[in-house]
């Protein structure tokens, strides 16, 4: 198996120039002018295109149970969409319920990926209680090549864990030199503040934004820095959404607390008046932290740009508009949240960010590629384009014009938040370790081909 892809302009985040990148087997083995072809390798002409490393989504629910359901992909569905998009390595969630042991939970999450993937994979553990059994499971998980943890302080009942089982897996990922992820929310005040707008007979999914506004956020974000700070664990805040958050995260960076943060580009992109749409079209808009004023986009894409924030994800939980989220028909705290962006999350950063002077190119690769593969210990196996790296490669045309729509995509969801959007550039080739998955939009690869990838803990 040998591949050859022909006088690109790679990009990676600290690079740009034009060459061929010839690939062995699963890996670059040489980035040169005018390589010529062995009879029998395959050849792609990426003449007037850049060739990207392959992106990375360090935030997907793939397989979810949650509020009742279950997010609509599964790992044969969602890495197709993933790859059409040109993201070639996700990091699913495996959050088992608190009923559940972390053992279990990674068992299942391994049946629903194991041979049915078409991208390459990774998971964050859900640590969703912390009990005698626990710390054993743990470290056996870590041995087997999951090296990110992911809490919740939101959640109550579901997911969520005390300040007493937070500070037990914190001093735990301190020893194992283990990054923590986690979504930062006051589970109190949201639990206190739904209570109080359904009394007043506020039901509608605007409210949602109002059971959870940016000071649960922010509140969440300084909870765990307080934490962080006495334990010494390296964190990780996913999907921030706002400025008061963003403000905690940088204080406590500027103390010393190791900490990386997220934001989506839902929240780049859309604001919370989507989600006060009538008719119950507000629903598709509904996930947690919930779309912010917008107001908050400039800073969040500000931050990105000077390199506050680390890296875009896409929080990726689909649930469909006709048959799932109508469970919070009567009460905005049963809509299932999520809103489902992994097949778009690339296409929309460029077109919405390079091309519209937010972010240079090299930025872009950046946030959604290399510094994923940074902080969670794939560099430089993943987000690059070097020797030595795995041939995931991703042939951009910038001159391809499109609209997103639910009709047309790969996700398996019944709706697009971003239905009607117009795009600027999409992948017209993506290769997964030397092989072609996606030609002009269409996935062409192999469905069980996505490899487990084990890291290694200290990698940050
Ligand atoms: O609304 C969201 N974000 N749904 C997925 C679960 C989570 O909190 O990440
Ligand atoms: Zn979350
Ligand atoms: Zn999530």
């Amino acid at each position: 198996m040998s591949l050859l892809i022909k006088n690109g302009e790679i990009v990676t985040a600290s690079s740009r120039y034009v060459a061929d990148i010839w690939c062995e087997g699963e890996t670059i083995t040489r980035i040169d002018r005018d390589i010529t072809p062995p009879p029998g390798a395959t050849v792609i002409d990426a003449t007037g295109k850049f060739v990207f490393p392959g992106f990375i989504d360090p935030h997907t629910h793939i397989y979810l149970p949650f509020m009742g359901t279950f997010s609509k992909d599964t790992y044969e569905t969602g890495s197709q969409a993933a790859l059409v998009g040109g993201t070639t390595t996700i990091f699913d969630m495996c959050c088992p319920s608190r009923a559940d042991e972390p053992g279990a939970g990674f068992a299942t999450w391994n049946a629903q990926s194991t041979g049915k993937s078409a991208c390459d994979y990774s998971y964050h553990m859900g640590v969703t209680k912390f009990d005698a059994g626990t710390e054993a499971q743990l470290r056996e998980i870590v041995a087997a090549g999951v090296s990110s943890f992911k809490i919740f302080l939101a959640y109550k009942g579901a997911f969520g864990i005390s300040d007493e089982e937070l500070w037990r897996t914190l001093k735990l990922a301190k020893q194992l030199g283990v990054i923590v992820a986690a979504h930062c929310e006051n589970e109190t005040l949201v639990s206190e503040r739904q209570k109080e707008l359904l009394a007043a007979g506020k039901t509608d999914p605007g409210q949602h934004h109002e059971s959870r506004p940016p000071l649960v956020e922010a509140e969440g974000v300084h909870h765990l820095m307080t934490f962080a700070e006495l334990t010494g664990a390296a964190t990780y805040i996913v999907h921030l959404s706002c400025e008061q958050a963003l403000q905690q995260a940088l204080a406590a960076r500027q103390r010393g607390v190791n900490v990386a943060v997220e934001t989506l580009i839902q929240y780049l992109l859309l604001d919370k008046t989507f989600a006060e749409r009538g008719g119950f079209d507000g629903a598709k808009f509904v996930m947690s932290p919930p779309l912010r004023d917008a107001r908050n986009q400039s800073v969040l894409w500000h931050a990105l740009k000077s390199g506050l924030i680390q890296t875009v994800a896409t929080d990726h939980a689909p649930f469909d508009f006709a048959r799932q989220k109508p469970m919070g028909q009567a009460d905005f705290t049963k809509i299932p949240n999520g809103i489902p962006a992994l097949e778009d999350r690339v296409n929309l950063l460029y077109t919405y960010g390079v091309r519209a002077g937010k972010l240079d190119l090299h930025t872009f690769v950046d946030v959604a590629s290399t510094q994923a593969a940074k902080i969670f210990g794939l560099f430089p196996r993943k987000g690059t384009i070097q020797p030595g790296s795995d041939a995931d490669l991703v042939v951009f045309d910038p001159d391809w014009r499109g609209t997103i729509s639910a009709a047309t995509q790969t996700m398996n969801v019944d709706y697009s938040a971003f239905e009607g959007w117009k795009l600027e550039g999409r992948p017209s080739v993506v290769t997964v370790r030397g092989e072609v998955a996606v030609r002009d939009g269409k996935f062409v690869g192999k469905v069980g081909r996505g490899q487990f990838l084990k890291r290694t803990p200290n990698h940050f």
